[in-house]
């Protein structure tokens, strides 16, 4: 045995003890005679005492410690006495070591271990082995797997099965860009990795599995960004036999259980709901923040009927005039409405950023001369407006007045100091439309994926406004981020054909791409539905992070690159042969 105890488990108890220790130098320190060396492991650490008086020869050998470097110590627990330190859980105690083997050394690490203040990520991710070492990886990484453990629990309490699903696959319909691996033994065919096991889990609900889940892999070749990365994990399920209903009902235990059993939180279900509609009209977002206010409200009419040749025009042209009342926002200055405010509204395509500050004496701005009298009460009235509040409008086409002001709103929750960094907000967002317009193909995308069932009586609207047409599908949202998808699913081939029809999928297309699983429905399928939560982001908002790559071992770059191995990489010729390939340069 390497060692009888952990560095961070012992306590005063332990007083007396001869134990056993092993793990790496978290630092050393020599006070002349007496060698100190903090002994960490994944437990936490100690601090170990090496005494010429306890023996002579751990302390020879303690004088060639560096950080980092492995070892393995005998000794006994002692009472620090009045050297407590509160800090730490083992701070009452130390080891007076009596023997040392020095089991590995390290070179010094490129940056300190001890908290990752101001390392670069590039320089993390390259040397990951270093960076897990610290303790918030190393609790990122140990909740993470409490957090499945805790699912897996209560799926299988639910009569789930955990059933695997093949990762080199055909094309799946999530409506990322597929990563494509060549086959060598069917030249010039390529397998496609899973974006998600949707069609699988379909046709296992075909195939009577009742109940299916896994905790799993997908792939999906898109631009990154802090909330998404190219390979993820999802708590994936599908039920047969249910209606929406059930599967909220499950899905809100899941998560209340996982962060009870983990967090110790209590998570009040059944979650609030918002019709995607309403979402969309009170936060331009179908992912809303509700841990603030700052709601948006409509003033096209207001905007429409003002002399603001700005806000009538777009008006005129179809374009929708909203705002919100940053609350007590009067105190931000015409540069920070200007530039920064305004700015970053650019982000998101908005052309500008009207403003009014209000005081007792009324609205006041460069563009307030615009409205008349009443405009500004009823401006006033609708808004909510008090003295000393900041009212905010983008006018655009909808899509653009929604998108800056939804990120604009969370902007000024957080700069307004209105979000508690401890609520956890989980609400759904349900009945989205089935389809929508997409501009650049000038043609029908569902907004989902393709199998999900449009709402029962919207059926008929299916032949008259399809855009009107809404589904069973349904998002978990927490804290302004989408935490999961799901949706009823079309059981009947009918609608299906139907579906593919409308979307401009030919027959022809829908048999090359899904027409395994359009055969499967052809052979008795149960109704059935089902959800998929993104583990890394539930896990990153859990613990509080603001990246995936905290929650991640081993996670990709914003390029999808994995600085410790050099992943992706070039590979020989003799690979490509193999593989009936030729790589093109794509200079000039
Ligand atoms: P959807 O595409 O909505 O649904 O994905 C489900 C959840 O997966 C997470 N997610 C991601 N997490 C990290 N990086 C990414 N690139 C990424 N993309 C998605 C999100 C999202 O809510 N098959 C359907 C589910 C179903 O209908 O049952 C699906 O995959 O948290
Ligand atoms: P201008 O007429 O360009 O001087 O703009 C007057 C004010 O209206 C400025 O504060 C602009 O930021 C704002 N503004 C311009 N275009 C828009 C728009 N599309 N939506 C909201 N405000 C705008």
């Amino acid at each position: 045995m390497y060692r009888n105890e952990y560095c961070g488990a012992l306590t005063k108890k332990d007083v007396g003890r001869e134990v056993e220790l092993a793990g790496w130098v978290l630092r050393r320190r020599d006070h002349g005679g007496v060698i100190f060396v903090d002994l960490r492991d994944r437990s936490g650490y100690s601090q170990i005492v090496f005494n010429p008086d306890a023996s002579r020869d751990a302390h020879a050998l303690a004088e060639r410690l560096h950080n980092e470097y492995v070892i393995r110590i005998k000794g006994k627990v002692v009472d620090r006495q009045e050297n407590i330190n509160p800090k730490i859980p083992t701070g009452e105690i130390e080891v007076i070591a009596s023997g040392l083997e020095i089991l590995s050394s390290s070179e010094t690490p490129p940056f300190q271990l001890d908290g990752h203040a101001s390392v670069n990520d590039e320089l993390r991710l390259k040397y990951r082995f270093l960076d897990l070492r610290q303790p918030a990886m190393l609790e990122n990484m140990v909740r993470r797997h409490q957090l499945a453990q805790a699912a897996r629990e209560v799926l299988n309490t639910e009569g789930f099965l955990e059933i695997e699903t093949p990762i080199l696959n055909k094309s799946t319909p999530e409506g990322a860009r597929d990563f494509l691996v060549p086959c060598r033994l069917q030249p010039g065919s390529f397998y496609a990795l899973p974006q998600s096991p949707q069609i699988f889990k379909q046709i296992l609900m075909v195939a009577g599995m009742d109940r299916y889940y896994q905790i799993v892999k997908c792939f999906r070749d898109e631009d990154l960004r802090a909330d998404r990365q190219p390979e993820f994990t999802q708590i994936d399920l599908e039920m047969s036999f249910i209606h929406q209903e059930d599967i909220l009902a499950l899905v809100e235990k899941l998560i209340a259980h996982v962060i009870g059993k983990v967090y110790g939180k209590t998570i009040s279900t059944p979650f609030p709901r918002l019709d995607y509609r309403d979402a969309m009209s009170r936060y331009g977002s179908d992912k809303p923040d509700t841990r603030f206010g700052l709601e948006l409200v409509d003033i096209t009419d207001i905007g429409k009927a003002s002399s603001f040749k700005v806000f009538q025009s777009l008006a005129e042209a179809g374009g929708i005039i909203k705002g919100f009342n940053a609350k007590g926002g009067a105190k931000f200055s015409r540069k920070d409405i200007e530039e920064e405010f305004t700015g970053y509204a650019a982000v998101f395509g908005a052309k500008g950023l009207a403003w009014m500050k209000v005081s007792e004496a009324g609205l006041e701005s460069n563009i307030v001369k615009f409205f008349s009298d009443e405009q500004q009460a009823e401006l006033k009235k609708r808004m909510q407006a008090a003295p000393g509040d900041l009212l905010l409008f983008v006018a655009d086409k909808p899509k653009i007045t929604n998108d800056a002001l939804a990120n604009l709103r969370i902007k000024l929750g957080h700069k307004l100091g209105l979000i508690d960094p401890e609520a956890m907000n989980l609400l759904w967002v349900v009945d989205f439309p089935l389809f929508e317009y997409n501009e650049d193909e000038k043609r029908w995308d569902s907004v989902h994926h393709p199998f999900t069932a449009p709402k029962a009586e919207d059926i008929p609207l299916l032949d008259s406004d399809i855009g009107r047409v809404r589904s069973d599908s349904y998002d978990v949202v927490m804290n302004g981020v989408e935490l999961g998808g799901g949706s009823i699913r079309i059981h009947d081939s009918a609608i299906q054909s139907k579906m593919f029809k409308l979307m401009g999928i030919t027959d022809e297309d829908a048999q090359v791409k899904f027409g395994f699983l359009l055969e499967a429905l052809r052979y008795g399928a149960p109704p059935h539905g089902g959800l998929a939560i993104g583990f890394d982001r539930l896990v990153m908002l859990l613990q509080k992070c603001e990246s995936l790559r905290e929650v991640i071992a081993f996670p990709k770059t914003q390029k999808g690159s994995c600085p410790m191995s050099e992943a992706p990489s070039p590979v020989t010729d003799a690979q490509l042969k193999e593989l009936y390939l030729r790589t093109v340069s794509t200079q000039g």
